[in-house]
């Protein structure tokens, strides 16, 4: 029989998200976040993150990705242009992306705008993959209907064949975004559900402002 889903029930207790402890930089509290998730084990893959699109049919659709690189900018992945996120991108820049991190109770949400990356960067990441995973990229038209794994694993035995002691470059349909943010949301789950909820935005001088949510 289906479990209750409604005798799930947490107290989130394990840390505060307080305002006179914080940075006025939101990149810098993402910086601390992250180490401290890392540092706290129990999330295998704490760069997992799930990206959020507007797609060419109307409708938003999320999965995950990983996050490569973050900088003072923005929030680096890497994937195919021509997918379906590809696509969604292209014609509506504007994007979604959450991390929840259940091994200390949080979740942080980014607004942004998704940008390609210079192509010299997105170079040097695929250069830095291991054979297989390139090979990967070359083979796979993502999000396209296959008529069937076993092609796709003959098309892979192909390329292995055409790339023997050969160079791969980066194909032009592959590479990465990076994510500029508007805003970033950090939420700290906390007893009785009064959790805490710190957004900042950007203003019209790009500076952040910093605003508690009720949870
Ligand atoms: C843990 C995890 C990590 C993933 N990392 C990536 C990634 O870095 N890049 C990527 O293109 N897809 C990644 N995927 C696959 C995507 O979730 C998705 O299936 C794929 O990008 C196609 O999405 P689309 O058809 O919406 O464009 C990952 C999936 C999981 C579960």
């Amino acid at each position: 029989m289906q479990k209750d889903l409604g005798d799930y029930r947490k107290s989130y207790e394990k840390s505060a998200l307080l305002e006179e402890s914080i940075s006025d930089n939101p990149m810098q509290l993402f910086q601390t976040w992250f180490f401290e998730v890392e540092k706290a084990d129990g999330v295998e893959e704490p760069n997992a993150m799930t990206v959020s699109t507007i797609g060419l049919d109307g409708f938003p659709k999320s999965r995950v990705v990983l996050l490569k690189k973050y900088t003072h900018e923005g929030f680096i992945f890497y994937t195919n242009y021509n997918s379906e996120k590809g696509k969604a991108i292209a014609k509506n820049s504007n994007v979604c992306i959450s991390f929840f991190w259940p091994n200390l109770e949080r979740q942080v949400i980014i607004k942004g705008s998704a940008e390609k990356l210079a192509e010299n960067l997105s170079d040097g990441y695929f250069e830095s993959r291991p054979e297989g995973s390139k090979l990967g990229a070359l083979v796979s038209n993502q999000s396209s209907v296959i008529p069937s794994r076993e092609v796709l694993e003959e098309e892979l035995r192909n390329l292995e064949k055409e790339y023997e002691n050969k160079e791969i470059e980066r194909p032009e349909h592959w590479g990465g975004y990076i994510v500029k943010p508007i805003s970033i949301e950090f939420w700290q789950g906390r007893p009785n559900r009064l959790h805490d909820r710190i957004r900042y935005s950007l203003d019209s001088n790009f500076d952040w402002i910093l605003e508690r949510l009720a949870p």
